[in-house]
């Protein structure tokens, strides 16, 4: 069934389990998501940035919708990173259950007033919202306090933003970083900030860049012929603890498209003869399904729905 974020939020916070956010910008990414979560019993979310929107339009969001409404499990369509109030007005009338705004690059008051204005909207048509406080981006375990405070949320201003704001959920920079180059070796994650920031809000929180880059399809990549350097995401007991401590939405796109990739190159690689589509992006949804289904499993939204 197609529900808003807050629908699989709220519980996910309550019951101290992560629900996987994934990318979407086809049918078949859309497929493995909602099937995987559909054969594990679990709630899911899937987003498209504004760049989905460009690609894939009402088409793909359509898809998305359909799939939802069919599926027996709740499944809420997201708008991924909105970076203005047309935006997400936009999504909105495409039929988005769920908005994130992310004005995190103004200041503390550009921050509100632009995350209010969306809120507003949403709201009123019963929509839930994410908003984004703190810089997302890597850090190294020992670099000191103060330069940590520099870019990480501030559990103080979470506070006062969420009062501010209204927002329904809060996405909060503890050390994660957007795409396939984490860190050297095991990227460092705040434990102790995202618990401080939990202790002191209700809301669910959530994690950008939660790709876990496994190793295992990163030598595939490599071995069909795909070229990477040091890549690195977060390790599944470190996200795991995350959600322990407070996050209950956790986004990824890196590990599905290394996925697909994997899947088409393979195919190819295999026979050189192959000219069928479905020959070729099937086996890349079937690689994002086994992908998908160890992070359901490592979140522990298996069973949940
Ligand atoms: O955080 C951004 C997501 O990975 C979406 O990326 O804007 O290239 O679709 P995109
Ligand atoms: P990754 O691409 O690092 O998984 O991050 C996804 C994300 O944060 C989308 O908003
Ligand atoms: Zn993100």
């Amino acid at each position: 069934m197609l529900v808003t974020g807050n629908d699989i939020l709220v519980p996910a916070r309550a019951g101290k389990y992560g629900v996987g956010s994934f990318n979407t910008n086809n049918m078949e990414i859309t497929q493995a998501i909602i099937h995987t979560a559909e054969r594990l019993r679990s709630p899911v979310m899937v987003q498209m940035s504004e760049g989905a929107i460009k690609y894939g339009g009402q088409d793909l969001a359509n898809i998305v919708i359909d799939l939802a409404r069919r599926a027996t499990v709740p499944v809420a369509l997201h708008l991924d990173h909105g970076s203005s109030y047309e935006s997400a007005l936009k999504a909105i009338k495409m039929g988005f259950t769920s908005i994130m705004i992310d004005a995190s690059h103004h200041d503390f008051a550009g921050n509100v007033k632009e995350t209010k204005r969306v809120v507003e909207a949403a709201h009123a048509m019963g929509i839930s919202v994410e908003s984004e406080l703190g810089r997302l981006g890597g850090i190294e375990e020992h670099i000191v306090v103060d330069e940590k405070d520099a870019f990480l949320t501030d559990p103080e201003e979470a506070v006062q933003f969420i009062e501010q704001t209204g927002t329904d959920y809060l996405a909060i920079a503890i050390g994660t970083s957007h795409g396939a180059f984490k860190g050297k070796g095991r990227p460092y994650i705040d434990h102790a900030r995202i618990e401080k920031i939990a202790s002191l809000t209700g809301i669910p929180l959530v994690a950008h860049g939660s790709s876990g880059v496994p190793q295992e399809i990163v030598e595939r990549f490599r071995k069909a012929g795909g070229e990477i350097g040091d890549a690195a995401g977060i390790a599944d007991e470190d996200l795991q603890r995350a959600t322990q401590f407070g996050i209950a939405k956790v986004n990824v796109d890196t590990d599905l498209r290394l996925a697909s990739t994997v899947g088409i190159r393979e195919a190819l690689a295999a026979n050189a003869k192959e000219f069928d589509p479905r020959k070729i992006f099937g086996p890349a949804r079937d690689v994002m399904a086994q992908v998908i289904e160890h992070k359901l499993g490592v979140l522990g939204s298996v069973g949940k729905a």
